[in-house]
């Protein structure tokens, strides 16, 4: 699903800035090439971002067990 449809930049992409080392908002931006838009996915794209930086829960489990 795309996050930002006036960058065309979807929810995998966001989570792959992140798997790459992106660290903040406009660190994801810079990587995606985002330029300035109308701005309606700000709320949505921060949601977002803060899904990519929390573990999942599958990634909690692997790192207490070993
Ligand atoms: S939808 Fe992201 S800037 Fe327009």
């Amino acid at each position: 699903m795309y996050v930002c449809i006036c960058n065309a930049v979807s929810e995998s992409d966001v989570h792959s800035c992140v798997a790459a080392g992106a660290c903040s908002t406009r660190q994801v931006k810079a990587a995606c090439g985002w330029k300035p838009g109308c701005g309606s996915c700000t709320r949505r794209f921060t949601e977002v971002f803060s899904q990519a930086m929390t573990p999942s829960s599958d990634a909690a489990s692997q790192v207490s067990a070993a």
